[in-house]
């Protein structure tokens, strides 16, 4: 089965075509990150605009010319209503016109069946860690239509504390690659940074009073005239804010008895989370997998590839489908489609 995936959630417009719910065939991505950039994050109405420009010519290239897909897989959230609505329309009118059927696919869900795309499907259950610029989240998966959130973040996503931080530091947006890569020259443990909700003995996070500290303590030694060296800020941020979610991580596998955790989302491209996550799940005797970072990132193919398992469990969407941008994980199946 051919499935065409669409994805428009945020800030990449991008369609892909998956074989049998697994083999890529193609996967375009047209990201609008320098549009973006010049205001430091995304803006929705721009974003939305940007996708109607694009999202005809992505799809002639990931269709390359004939392709006649059997099924549409598409992103109905989470996600920016505008930006949604582009990549729904489109899928609805594929959908209608070729006479294929659609499915809907939640976006954080989708992050955690990408590794599926270079075949590595995880067991269930499994763990997932997804961890990008809108969301961070722990969750329990033991089928398309069984998901447990077992913990998220109370404010911030991990990534928008990268881009927060990284837009104090005036390095750019977005923060993420710069920070990891600031990182690797800096010294871990040249600021002392909190560590919020290391102990709280659930599986929540809260990232946005670690921004404050590392904004704080940056803006009183600059005023004192002793500014530290902008590597040591990225790497004493980086330890702080990943020994959390490191840490949570292994802790909520090894209390649920999950052998299998999965990483995906933009933020999993990270080396130096990568790493810690990858020695901890060692030291634990828990299976790590998550995939290259072309498919850690937003992309299609990954819609693609849950589309296939939840048209195989029987999901259908119809033309009424709409778009639900604060949709949770595991939530609605029967409203969703
Ligand atoms: O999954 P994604 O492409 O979009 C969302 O669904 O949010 O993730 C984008 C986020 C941005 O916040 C970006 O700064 C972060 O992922 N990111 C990284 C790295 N690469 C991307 N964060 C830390 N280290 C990286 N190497
Ligand atoms: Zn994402």
């Amino acid at each position: 089965m051919l499935v065409l995936g669409i994805e428009t959630s945020c800030d990449e417009s991008a369609a892909a075509l998956v074989e049998g719910g697994s083999k890529m065939l193609s996967n375009v991505v047209a990201s609008q990150v320098d549009i973006h950039r010049e205001y430091g994050g995304v803006v929705p109405e721009i974003a939305a605009r940007a996708h109607v420009d694009e999202i005809v010519p992505v799809l002639g290239e990931a269709l390359a010319g004939d392709a006649r897909p059997d099924l549409v897989a598409v992103t109905v959230g989470p996600g920016l209503v505008g930006s949604l609505l582009v990549g729904v329309s489109v899928a609805k009118g594929l959908s209608w016109s070729w006479g294929i059927p659609m499915v809907a696919v939640n976006h954080v869900e989708a992050h955690a069946y990408a590794p599926v795309l270079e075949g590595r499907m995880p067991r269930y259950p499994f763990l997932a860690l997804v961890v990008s610029g809108g969301h961070t989240l722990l969750a329990e998966i033991s089928g398309v239509d069984d998901i447990e959130i077992l913990g998220q973040t109370l404010d911030d996503a991990l990534g928008e504390a990268y881009d927060k931080v990284a837009r104090h530091l005036g390095l750019g947006y977005p923060g993420g690659p710069v920070i990891d890569e600031m990182s690797l020259e800096g010294d871990p443990a040249a600021c002392e940074f909190p560590r919020p909700m290391m102990g709280s003995g659930d599986y929540n996070f809260s990232l946005s009073g670690l921004k404050t500290a590392v904004i704080r303590f940056t803006a009183a030694a600059r005023g004192r005239g002793d500014d530290p060296p902008a590597e040591d800020v990225a790497a004493s941020f980086q330890a702080a804010a990943l020994e959390v979610v490191v840490h949570k991580t292994v802790r909520a596998a090894r209390d649920r008895g999950l052998q299998d955790v999965v990483m995906g989302g933009g933020v999993a491209c990270n080396r130096a989370l990568r790493l810690m996550l990858g020695e901890a799940c060692e030291e634990e005797g828990l299976e790590l997998v998550y995939p290259s970072p072309g498919l850690c990132t937003d992309n299609a193919a990954m819609i693609a590839a849950l589309g296939y398992l939840r048209y195989q469990a029987g999901h259908r969407a119809g033309l009424e489908t709409d778009v639900y941008p604060n949709l949770r994980m595991g939530q609605d199946r029967h409203q969703v489609g």
